[in-house]
């Protein structure tokens, strides 16, 4: 409790975004990861091995979208081979930068945007070499419900504007989630995506977001994940 404090209020001290809810959301995420650290390593590593098996040996700039507590990139990777390493998110927790901060990455630049808005502004940067997008769609997707715009529309922006954008583009999201009983028994099944298209995943795998007990005494959260070149 105590920790989580003290990152909320550093980080609203700091963020050029002095927005509680958007912080207090990162610092729910931070704290939830921590708890699941063990379930969630299998997918944490899924997505860096993809990523690791994609990227440039050398490049200007590279983009993460989403790029959130940094668990689910290979920050140390993209901070050699790139000139420059851009992590855009609504927010960037002061843990998150100081840790970067104590492994020495310089070439990393926090940039606070609100991603649901569209990816334009990449669209005419030229230095961009590679993009990522870092299990962030199915988040726009959950904001857009919540605020009762069109889902479907936000999701297809994002990939449209991936697609547009300059240099290589990785997209890792999560598409769909089920609720699993202890028995292995599916109760319920829901689509992440909206109904939307995706391009054809290179890898798949399942994420336990939630394992017994996080969320509910009798079941688990367990989502689906796919890791995909986003074409031209
Ligand atoms: C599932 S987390 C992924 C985190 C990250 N890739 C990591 O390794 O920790 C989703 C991230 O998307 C960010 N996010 C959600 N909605 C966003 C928006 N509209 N614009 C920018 N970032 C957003 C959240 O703040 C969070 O950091």
């Amino acid at each position: 409790m105590i920790l989580e404090a003290l990152n909320f209020v550093a980080t609203l001290a700091i963020s050029g975004r002095r927005r509680a809810a958007e912080i207090n959301s990162s610092v729910r995420l931070w704290t939830r990861a921590r708890r699941c650290a063990r379930d969630w390593e299998p997918h944490e590593e899924n997505c860096k091995a993809f990523l690791t098996s994609r990227m440039p040996a050398q490049g200007r700039v590279a983009v993460v979208l989403g790029s959130g507590l940094l668990r689910d990139v290979p920050i140390g990777e993209l901070a050699r081979n790139f000139d420059t390493v851009r992590l855009y998110d609504l927010q960037h927790l002061a843990s998150v930068r100081l840790w970067a901060l104590a492994r020495g990455f310089r070439n990393l630049r926090f940039l606070q945007r609100d991603l649901s808005a569209g990816l334009d502004f990449l669209r005419e940067d030229t230095e961009v070499d590679l993009v990522i997008s870092a299990n962030l769609l199915s988040q726009l997707g959950v904001a857009a419900e919540r605020m009762g715009t069109d889902t479907a529309d936000i999701l297809q922006a994002h990939i449209d504007g991936l697609r547009a954008a300059p240099g290589r583009k990785l997209l890792l999201t999560d598409v769909a989630f089920d609720l699993v009983l202890k028995s292995g028994a599916i109760v319920e099944r829901h689509d992440l995506m909206h109904g939307i298209a995706l391009p054809e995943p290179a890898a798949s795998w399942p994420w336990t977001v939630a394992p017994i007990g996080e969320l509910d005494p009798a079941y688990k959260a367990v989502h689906r994940v796919v890791a995909i070149d986003i074409p031209a």
